[in-house]
């Protein structure tokens, strides 16, 4: 028998449809029971009677997980999550699901991580991961149409591309080679054969920082382009972005909603996009404007959190006065997350009373920090681009800045509403000897880097390109706190299982 998926329930109103999914909760009286039910595509909820015996003794049986099919009769209701309900005429239970560990009532996050495979099933998991979906298969799109090849580089390299310090070291048959950092490389050579190319694949980077926007093991993809300047790459940048965030709103509307992410943040995102030096932006960060702006900051999470501690009061009055059962578990749903925002809250408050105004006094040539980065990123409502860094905190094959030789001609861009670097890029070294001077200075060993020079000795041109992470833009786009929720298995400093 054929069945249907719930995001396709709406077409079939009237009819009798088989739905094949999962039990996500469930209330019975005597006389009816209220079945949510989701599959992969979405949530449902569906109605037994008792003056249906069989499936109704099935219903109340049910237990949270348990997977079954059903048959049942589509009729339209507003009030219902997706605007349609099922009476079921006929339930089938395919596995009756033992205790199941996650409950309504929240779990901390350590829980929650170890039971991630698990953890997936919640629908904000699943919202999660439709968007991250989506925004590869936006991301690979652009670059598709735009004219690149897909390049895949490899996983096992000899050497590191993006600092030492970071690298993953695998043993290659007695031989110590690493886990990619970036296929970049590898990039610019594919981009001396077919000019504009990029890859898209998983890299590793053994960072000890315990941050929400760190992971070991991330997504990036990253273009490569022949005969690009700065503006090429900003250009790129703007229209891989307007087109991830155009298929996000355009395809995931209610996946937002279930989110409550404010999509008119993401609406607001128009090119150009705001653009500073380096030296700007440290400008910026010392101005009166964003003393003014971490004041304001600071005073509008001060009133959010009354508003809160209001609602927490409304909440109390009410979970008092009710006499319902389903209406006392709602409420006190409603208590637990308050609570939680409340909390979370106040680490962020107490945060950002520490350490923002370090921000005001940061000192040129140092590279910008996740404080930093928020500060300057919260200002903009576009995704602001950062040009010009030291060289001294950047890769070694960045450019030099030939007007100013403390600088690279490279490119940030950092997300709105303070979620900071998503991209980093620059304009690559063509010139042997000044790369080679880099690499001296950096006590690099050149030999696993020969094949890399070859591509300076053999027509080389001016060129550069970019990396985007995944896992930052799903964190962006959804309105994520941390990355940790960005991708299926997360890899984090201490973290490896599930
Ligand atoms: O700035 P990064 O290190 O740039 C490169 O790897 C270049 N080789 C890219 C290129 O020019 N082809 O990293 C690029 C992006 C960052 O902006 C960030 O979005 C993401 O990759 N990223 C991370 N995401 C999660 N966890 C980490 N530890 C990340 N490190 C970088
Ligand atoms: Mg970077």
């Amino acid at each position: 028998m054929t069945s249907t998926r719930i995001v396709e329930l709406k077409q079939q109103c009237g009819n009798s449809v088989t739905l094949r999914g999962w039990l996500h909760g469930k209330r019975t009286s005597g006389k009816i029971a209220f079945l949510i039910v989701r599959d992969g595509t979405g949530i449902c909820q569906c109605i037994v009677e008792a003056s249906h015996p069989e499936p109704f003794a099935i219903a109340e049986s049910l237990t949270q997980e348990s997977s079954i099919e059903l048959t049942g009769t589509v009729r339209e209701d507003a009030r219902s999550p997706g605007g349609v309900e099922i009476d079921i005429s006929a339930l089938t239970l395919v596995h009756r699901a033992e205790d199941y560990p996650i409950s309504r009532k929240s779990h901390g996050v350590d829980f929650l991580m170890n039971h991630r495979h698990l953890w997936l099933r919640a629908p904000r998991q699943t919202a999660i991961l439709r968007i991250r979906h989506t925004l590869i298969k936006a991301a690979r799109g652009y670059f598709d149409d735009a004219g690149f090849t897909l390049i895949d580089t490899p996983i096992l390299s000899p050497g590191a591309a993006e600092g030492a310090g970071t690298l993953f070291p695998v043993d290659y048959f007695g031989e110590e080679v690493y886990l990619a950092q970036t296929g970049q490389l590898y990039l610019e050579s594919a981009c001396m054969a077919l000019e504009k190319v990029y890859c898209f694949g998983p890299t590793f980077r053994a960072e000890k920082s315990k941050t929400r926007r760190h992971l070991t093991e991330f997504w990036m993809i990253e273009p490569e382009i022949a005969y690009a300047d700065l503006d090429t790459l900003k250009h790129h940048a703007e229209g891989l972005t307007l087109r991830m965030i155009g298929d996000t709103l355009t395809h995931h509307r209610d996946d937002l909603a279930t989110l409550g992410r404010d999509v008119s943040a993401l609406e607001k995102v128009t090119v150009p996009f705001a653009s500073l030096t380096y030296s700007e932006a440290v400008d910026l960060l010392h101005s009166a404007q964003t003393r003014d702006w971490i004041e304001q900051d600071l005073a509008a999470l001060e009133t959010r959190r009354a508003e809160i501690d209001a609602a927490l009061a409304v909440t109390g009055e009410e979970l008092a006065a009710a006499t319902k059962a389903w209406k006392k578990e709602k409420l006190e749903q409603t208590l637990r997350e308050l609570k939680e925002t409340r909390d979370e809250l106040a680490i962020d408050l107490e945060h950002r009373r520490t350490h923002q105004q370090d921000v005001l006094s940061f000192s040129w040539g140092k590279d910008f920090g996740g404080d930093e980065e928020t500060i300057l990123s919260r200002q903009f409502d576009t995704p602001l681009f950062v040009t010009g860094y030291p060289r001294e905190v950047k890769a070694f094959y960045m450019k030099r800045d030939d007007t100013d030789p403390r600088l690279v001609v490279n490119m940030d861009m950092l997300a709105p509403e303070g979620y900071g670097e998503v991209i980093g890029g620059s304009i690559r070294e063509e010139r042997l000897e000044v790369l080679q001077e880099r690499m001296n200075e950096e006590k690099m060993d050149s030999a696993p880097y020969e094949w890399y020079l070859d591509l300076r000795r053999y027509g080389s041109i001016p060129h550069g390109g970019f990396g985007l992470g995944i896992e930052r833009t799903v964190a962006w786009i959804c309105g994520l706190k941390h990355v940790r929720e960005t991708i299926p298995f997360p890899r984090l400093l201490g973290r490896m299982y599930p």
